[in-house]
């Protein structure tokens, strides 16, 4: 149950179980998650010499027990509710010297041992009146994109910068269950309890993962099963073409339908809890309804009948547009697309239907406006999609702390200061992201990228967290325990250099909200026009007197009329929308002063030189917190901050010297733009 050798713990070392296991611990309760607990309690009392029990008498210091035990010893029976704590919830009081964790369900009991282990000491200290713990998500799920069979260009995890896949090698299952148990364990104590184990692009090999290698997601199925986490499956559309041999996928075929009928069936008696099919569906090449002359409600309600008597879901997903447009044509606008494909679409999905949503209209640039399909469609279950893994955000060579932008995701207010935020719309629902884990040692590449994934688990339970306690908690696991060197050093160290490190990473990339100033394909580092003549409707419009997209109403591709108000009018305007979303709404000459009172080109030079200054700044840190990490770690990240200085400093020259071309505007303070 602990960490293969040679992999790094991540917020699990055996240190952090210290606190619990030099106690006496009582575990009350049965099934298959309350074993776990029993477990993780068990070992980590042989590791510092406390004990753990399953019945009898006291004293403990620390009773885990279900609601439903016949009888709850002494503190645990005074503190028992009256009314349900709910499927994972939890209820944690400490009275008399007693820690107690009270549960309806198993994985109450568990979610309840993580909390005991991030409070540490604290949860035997002093006397805590009783907090009721549950999850605002209901549903808060990583989708991998890792592929089976090793992809001629996007390898073996698509968009995976931390090695290989912890699940597939070269064709086949890697092999490797201790270390997905590893894996499952780490999920579960930062709040995951679904996943997806292949890529979205379903390719040929991974087609038949619904079928004849279906024995291979059951494993997996049979590993994450004791962590409270179920396992869903990416399909591809055609797979009544594919791997049924059907000569249709229509999805008002009747063969069709009992085609997905009878193999949803056999998934159900090979994996009895499974959780139901993710589809990429009609979007950048993938097959799709609209073959048929269908639209997306006909393509997943298909789905969602076949999963409907077993409970699944299909989680759609909503990133659908045009990716062979013309880029002269100017009335296209890749922004609109999801709207304009689903919000049409609203009330007309089964309720088993989970239309999934990237955060922003495009596609996980650094900055981008929230999403108007997320508030556009009351009628119909709505995730939200997120990207851990850093796509566009410094390939996990960067540190890009990412929690600050989904808190600011999570806090929009799609109707204005009075309505809900996006974490009410998600709340009771399904947050999703996509993975950053790979088989490297470090699970994430960059050691300090865990902090992403640590931090979308927590969000997910608790939407409202703060990312900078979040970040707290991750270092006070992952470091303090074993640290021996002075951990308020520590702490600080990795705050300076995290807690701004997505504005830093905004502020030397492409600016005002413009996106997609990366090198095409792999989307590294800097190449201005790299995608200006391209199909994929990803542009900027820079030219001699200015810069930017113009999505307004007026005089532009109508994009901001896809928000309530008063966002529809504020992005509107020129003079309200936010600085930082500016060149995503409107094109504007270089010499247009912002609301901060510069004007965007002399933004564009200060933002660059400083974000490569604050890289500079955080590569200095880190050499100086030499002695207080790990030797081998502490390498790893001066090795990859090194890279990020140098790549901070040439994304600060192109797009200096690439807008000082353009505009002829010398900088006002004189430096040096190449
Ligand atoms: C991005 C990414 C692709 C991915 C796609 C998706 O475009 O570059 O690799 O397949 O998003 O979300 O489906």
């Amino acid at each position: 149950m602990t960490t293969p050798d040679r992999v790094h713990p991540a917020w699990l070392p055996p240190e952090a179980f210290r606190a619990i296991g030099s106690r006496r611990t009582l575990v009350l309760g049965d099934g298959l998650l309350a074993e776990t607990v029993h477990d993780e309690v068990a070992q980590a009392s042989a590791r510092y010499g406390g004990s753990v029990r399953r019945a009898g008498d006291g004293p403990y210091d620390l009773v885990l027990a279900l609601t439903t035990a016949e009888a709850l010893p002494g503190v645990a029976g005074e503190v028992r509710p009256d009314s349900a704590i709910g499927d994972e919830g939890y209820l944690l009081a400490r009275r008399d010297g007693v820690t107690v964790v009270l549960a309806d369900e198993p994985a109450g009991l568990l979610y309840g041992l993580f909390h005991v282990v991030r409070l540490g000491e604290r949860a035997f200290a002093g006397e805590r009146p009783a907090e009721h713990h549950r999850p605002a998500v209901r549903r808060r799920m990583l989708d991998h994109w890792d592929n089976v069979d090793v992809h001629p260009v996007m390898g073996q995890v698509e968009r995976g910068y931390a090695g290989g896949s912890v699940f597939w090698r070269d064709g086949a299952p890697r092999g490797d269950l201790v270390r997905v148990r590893a894996y499952a364990r780490l999920l579960a104590a930062c709040g995951i309890n679904a996943i997806s184990v292949n890529n979205v692009n379903v390719h040929a090999t991974e087609a038949h993962l619904l079928t004849d290698r279906l024995g291979d997601v059951a494993a997996l199925a049979d590993v994450f099963r004791p962590y409270g986490i179920r396992v869903h499956l990416s399909v591809s559309f055609a797979s009544p073409v594919v791997v049924g041999g059907l000569p249709t996928s229509d999805p008002l075929d009747e063969d069709v339908r009992k085609w997905w009928a009878d193999v949803t069936g056999r998934v159900y008696d090979t994996i009895p809890d499974f959780g139901g099919y993710v589809v990429k569906a009609d979007s950048e090449g993938q097959p799709g309804p609209f073959a048929y002359g269908r639209d997306h409600a006909d393509g997943a309600n298909l789905l969602a009948e076949a999963l409907a008597p077993y409970g699944g879901v299909v989680h759609w997903r909503a990133f659908v547009y045009n990716h062979r447009q013309d880029w002269r044509d100017r009335s296209t606008d890749r922004a609109r697309a999801a709207y304009d494909h689903f919000a049409p679409l609203d009330g007309r999905f089964r309720d088993n239907v989970i239309l999934q949503v990237k955060h922003g209209p495009i596609d996980f640039q650094p900055r981008e406006p929230v999403s108007p399909v997320i508030a556009a469609m009351p009628a119909t279950r709505v995730a939200v999609e997120l990207q851990v893994t850093q796509e566009y955000t410094g390939q996990q060579r960067h540190v890009c702390y990412l929690a600050p932008m989904w808190r600011e995701v999570l806090g929009f207010r799609p109707w204005g200061a009075d309505g809900s935020d996006v974490a009410d719309l998600v709340g009771g629902g399904d947050l999703v992201a996509v993975s950053n884990v790979g088989d490297d040692p470090y699970w994430t590449g960059h050691p300090l990228a865990q902090a992403n994934l640590y931090a979308f688990g927590r969000l997910a339970w608790e939407p409202r967290l703060d990312p900078v306690a979040i970040l707290d908690e991750w270092i006070d696991l992952t470091f303090v325990p074993a640290a021996t060197g002075d951990t308020e050093r520590l702490r600080r160290t990795l705050h300076e250099i995290m807690d701004d490190s997505w504005r830093t990473y905004e502020r030397y990339t492409a600016p005002l909200g413009v996106g997609f100033m990366v090198r095409p394909g792999h989307h590294y580092g800097p190449d201005v026009d790299g995608y200006e003549y391209t199909p994929w409707g990803t542009y900027h419009f820079a030219d001699r007197d200015g810069v930017g997209v113009d999505r307004t109403r007026a005089t532009g591709t109508g994009f901001t009329g896809q928000y309530p108000p008063p966002w529809s009018e504020v992005y509107e305007s020129l003079a309200d929308c936010p600085d930082e979303l500016l060149l995503f709404f409107h094109h504007v000459p270089y010499g247009h002063v912002l609301r901060s009172g510069s004007t965007v080109i002399q933004h564009i030079y200060d933002t660059h030189f400083a974000g490569a200054e604050q890289a500079a700044e955080a590569g200095r840190r880190w050499e100086e917190a030499v002695g207080l990490f790990d030797p081998a770690l502490h390498a790893r990240v001066k090795d990859l901050l090194d890279e990020q200085v140098r790549c901070a400093e040439e994304w600060r020259d192109q797009i200096n010297a690439y807008f000082f071309r353009k505009s002829g505007v010398p900088d006002a303070h004189g430096r040096r733009i190449p």
